[in-house]
């Protein structure tokens, strides 16, 4: 058995989680001690998204509460845990500076080893955790697809073993988080706007505005045309003129296009590369609607016990993924460097 303490911090929640884990010749066997999260998402609100500097000031003032909750309220615990992951990047400089540099002190501090993740890999390996206690097999579940949309990211991932990533699609423009954001600005109704568009598109008929779908032949995605034209739905392009629409209606069509979208591609991918296990994950996958949708249709392709998607607490930015993806790697160094372009 040995306990891995894992810290996110790569956008705007400060994350830690204490992970208790044991390799076996087929498996590892995975038990969750801790999954603390402070979310910032009061501070960046009246920004209307994540305003870089606060976050890194509110990483700092948190991260010391966050990692001492992880450890059962007591810091000292630290000196139990064999080693500390943390995500190296992709994210914001700052944001993942405040994570990396905590990790660099106490590993110093407390002579334990380091386990760098990419924030990707802790999205995709959060989708393995089933309740506290869970096994992830070595062997008979590939090869996965993983397909990851959250705010910076929408990609699908081929993997032919755990730790190997190959991206065999990624968006050109803007990721479907990062759409249902800005979609929400345009219709003026808030920060995040994944969670307040699928509330506000329950009550809207979602055949009611046709809207395109980007890149229909390709396996990459683009959802910076299906954005314009919601705008051009609420305000006329030449004369800037404020349009009447229906808000529930407008919310469940864009939601049920992004999501037409995400199954399209999957589909795609699934016949291309005939994967054995499917993955849906990232802050997008909190969606109930997509989650429902995913499931359903994709299940014709690969059963449903093959399907996996994480519960939504761990959809969303977590320290959990990144503790797993840890256990899974057990690739030490003493010291790691914030990399805000790091690819998988
Ligand atoms: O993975 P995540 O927490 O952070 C990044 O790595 O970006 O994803 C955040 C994104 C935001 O764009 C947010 O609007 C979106 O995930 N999101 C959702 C939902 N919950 C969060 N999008 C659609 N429906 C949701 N319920
Ligand atoms: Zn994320």
């Amino acid at each position: 058995m040995k306990k891995i303490l894992a810290i996110e911090s790569s956008c705007d929640e400060t994350a830690a989680s204490l992970i208790e884990t044991e390799e076996h010749s087929e498996s590892f066997e995975i038990k969750i001690l801790s999954n603390i999260i402070a979310s910032q998402i009061d501070i960046h609100k009246k920004w209307g998204g994540v305003f870089p500097e606060l976050a890194s000031r509110a990483h700092l003032e948190t991260m010391i509460p966050v990692l001492t909750e992880s450890l059962s309220d007591n810091l000292e615990n630290i000196q139990e845990v064999d080693s500390l992951t943390v995500t190296k990047g992709p994210g914001l400089i700052g944001s993942l500076l405040m994570g990396t540099e905590a990790v660099n002190l106490l590993a110093s501090l407390y002579q334990k080893p380091i386990i760098e993740v990419n924030h990707l890999e802790g999205h995709i390996y959060a989708a393995f955790a089933r309740g506290q206690e869970f096994t992830i097999t070595k062997q008979d579940i590939f090869p996965i697809l993983a397909l990851v949309v959250s705010g910076g990211h929408t990609s699908l991932i081929f993997m032919k073993d755990h730790l190997q990533y190959e991206v065999v699609a990624q968006t050109i423009d803007d990721a479907a988080g990062e759409a249902f954001d800005k979609v929400s600005k345009i219709m003026n109704l808030g920060y995040p706007g994944g969670p307040i568009i699928e509330k506000l598109a329950q009550s809207g008929n979602e055949n009611a505005y046709q809207l395109p779908i980007g890149l229909k032949n390709e396996l990459n995605f683009s959802f910076s045309g299906l954005k314009t034209a919601v705008l051009y739905l609420t305000k006329d392009p030449k004369t800037q003129e404020a349009l009447e629409f229906n808000p529930g209606d407008l919310a469940a069509s864009f939601q049920k296009t992004v999501v037409d979208t995400l199954i399209l591609k999957t589909k795609k991918a699934i016949e291309e590369f005939a994967p054995k296990t499917l993955i849906l994950s990232g802050g997008v996958s909190a969606n109930s609607y997509l989650r429902k949708r995913f499931s359903r249709e994709l299940s014709k392709f690969i059963p449903e016990e093959s399907i996996l998607i994480p519960p939504k607490n761990l959809s969303t930015d977590n320290a959990v993924g990144i503790a797993i993806a840890g256990a899974i790697k057990e690739k030490f160094s003493s010291y790691v460097e914030a990399d805000p372009n790091l690819k998988l």
